[in-house]
């Protein structure tokens, strides 16, 4: 199902659309503006600079407030009830907005509005939204504007497409990046593993690769635009270049990552996110092989018990996964590792969890993100009988967290009196005195005393170690 395909271009009708909404917006006298909102994981973030860069083009400026805009675009993401609850609470108070103005122009795009029953609620209770847009159509964004600018009809609308549909790969969308020192890459999009739990599949559809020449153009791009700090995107990057059949005719992703860091120029490369059941050796020697890919890897595990891991569809046991991270370490005994934990999955047993924390005390991660099951609708898991009471799961949870933080402490005290290689990123004020603030190679945070800029690289020498947080001071 996967597929590596001809990417396209732009349609012309949005080459046209963009063209009419700027010349629209270059006849009044004061340059509308464009607010764009992002919810949800990098992906998410990464297009969202396509929004902005649409918006640029079509002539809006990019504004910090929803209050300036007469384009508002809620980019939303649907992977737990919470993040849907905070948009559409979001998407409400904007009615009064709409109200206020009724020229504003509001759109929701993303993983939330992919699935029908969201569409629907959207188009019934919130009358003031003017349009949808999925995550695979973000380019139809100038069309979608141009339509109501000149005064078409709401657009909330739901197409259902057959599983097996493969979006296009569209080259050429504008992008607008928030800063020049750090870019998120995608590699590919959509997933194909329906982890049991998981709507991303439904919402972003079936696995697309980017070409490597389009990939490394970009990268080169950036790197001679001075970016430092390159994050390859993709739900499962090694899935990067499957074909149908299985096989990898332009390479896999270990062999792109490896070509990318041959490029010359002071930069990182990082990597979000590879599946345990595909993480292979080749990559890991690869990382070891090349310093500018960073010493970071993040692999969600989700669960430590092989019952609740079949339950989930992730197809790796436990001591398969112990062994990815015996190897990792065997050949970069410093790198960082980091993973994704749900707590709470139905049918997850007092044993079962303590399976979990077992595996957090062997592997002593570096951090981690965990979350409560959230059970998503159209998902095989919220269909199980045997849910976990809300209560179970977040005394679970906060277990989990405590033995988390005293990890996280124990690991970032390892780092003490190293001299780490730092990206700056902006500044940190606490009691009144101001530090540079920044990122390791590892990707643990950092707060300096030194005169880095944000987008320099400073050796640190890290003098003490805080649970969530280094301190130290620039060589
Ligand atoms: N593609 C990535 C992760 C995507 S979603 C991967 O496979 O690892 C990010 C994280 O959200 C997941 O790793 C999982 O831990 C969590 N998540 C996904 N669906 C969830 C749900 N229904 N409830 C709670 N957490 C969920
Ligand atoms: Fe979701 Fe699993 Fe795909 Fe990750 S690999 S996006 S958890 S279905
Ligand atoms: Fe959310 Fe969609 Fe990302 S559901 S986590 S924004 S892929």
């Amino acid at each position: 199902m996967s597929a590596f395909q001809m990417p396209v271009c732009m349609p012309a009708s949005t080459v046209r659309a963009i063209a009419e909404v700027r010349s629209l917006n270059t006849a009044v006298d004061v340059q509308p503006a464009a607010f764009v909102l992002t919810f949800g994981c990098q992906q998410n973030e990464a297009d969202s600079e396509h929004l902005r860069g649409m918006a640029a083009e079509m002539g809006y400026r990019i504004a910090n407030y929803a209050e300036e805009a007469e384009l508002i675009l809620v980019n939303t993401c649907a992977i737990r009830e919470h993040a849907e609850k905070k948009a559409l609470s979001i998407i409400g108070q904007y009615k009064h907005l709409k109200a206020a103005r009724p020229s504003l122009i509001i759109g929701i795009c993303g993983c939330m509005v992919a699935q029908q029953h969201r569409v629907e609620e959207l188009k019934n209770r919130y009358p003031y939204v003017d349009f949808t847009l999925d995550a695979a159509s973000i380019h139809r964004l100038p069309e979608m504007v141009l339509e109501r600018r000149r005064g078409g009809r709401r657009a909330c609308t739901y197409v259902e497409l057959p599983r097996d549909h493969v979006p296009d790969v569209v080259e050429g969308m504008p992008l607008r990046r928030e800063t020049r020192w750090r870019a998120w890459l995608s590699i590919m999009y959509g997933c194909n593993n329906f982890c049991s739990y998981c709507i991303v599949p439904y919402v972003r559809g079936r696995e697309r690769s980017r070409a490597p020449a389009d990939i490394e153009a970009e990268a080169r791009a950036l790197i001679a635009d001075g970016c430092r700090d390159i994050t390859l995107l993709g739900q499962n990057v090694n899935s990067w270049g499957r074909m149908a059949d299985g096989s990898f005719p332009e390479g896999d992703f270990a062999s792109l990552i490896g070509r990318l860091a041959e490029l010359d120029g002071d930069f990182r490369l990082r990597f979000m996110t590879s599946h345990p059941k595909d993480a292979s050796d080749a990559l890991i020697e690869t990382m070891a092989s090349h310093e500018k890919i960073a010493r970071h890897f993040h692999l969600p595990l989700q669960s430590g018990s092989d019952t609740v891991l079949a339950r989930m569809n992730r197809r790796y046991t436990a001591e398969r996964y112990l062994g990815i991270v015996d190897r990792l370490r065997a050949v970069m005994p410093d790198i960082t590792l980091t993973t994704d934990i749900i707590v709470g999955f139905p049918g997850e047993s007092e044993a079962d969890f303590e399976a979990t924390l077992e595996i957090l005390r062997r592997v002593r991660f570096d951090m981690i993100y965990s979350f409560i099951y959230s059970p998503r609708k159209g998902t095989p898991a919220a269909e199980y009988t045997d849910q976990i009471p809300e209560e179970v799961k977040h005394e679970r949870f906060d277990r989990l967290i405590a033995l988390q933080n005293e990890i996280s402490y124990e690991r970032n005290k390892l780092e003490e009196g190293k001299v780490l290689r730092v990206l700056c990123d902006g500044e940190k004020t606490q009691e009144g005195k101001t530090f540079c603030s920044g990122r390791t190679d590892g990707g643990k945070l950092i707060y300096f005393a030194g005169a880095a800029r944000p987008g320099d690289v400073a050796q640190v020498k890290v003098e003490r170690a805080e649970p969530f947080v280094l301190r130290g001071v620039q060589m």
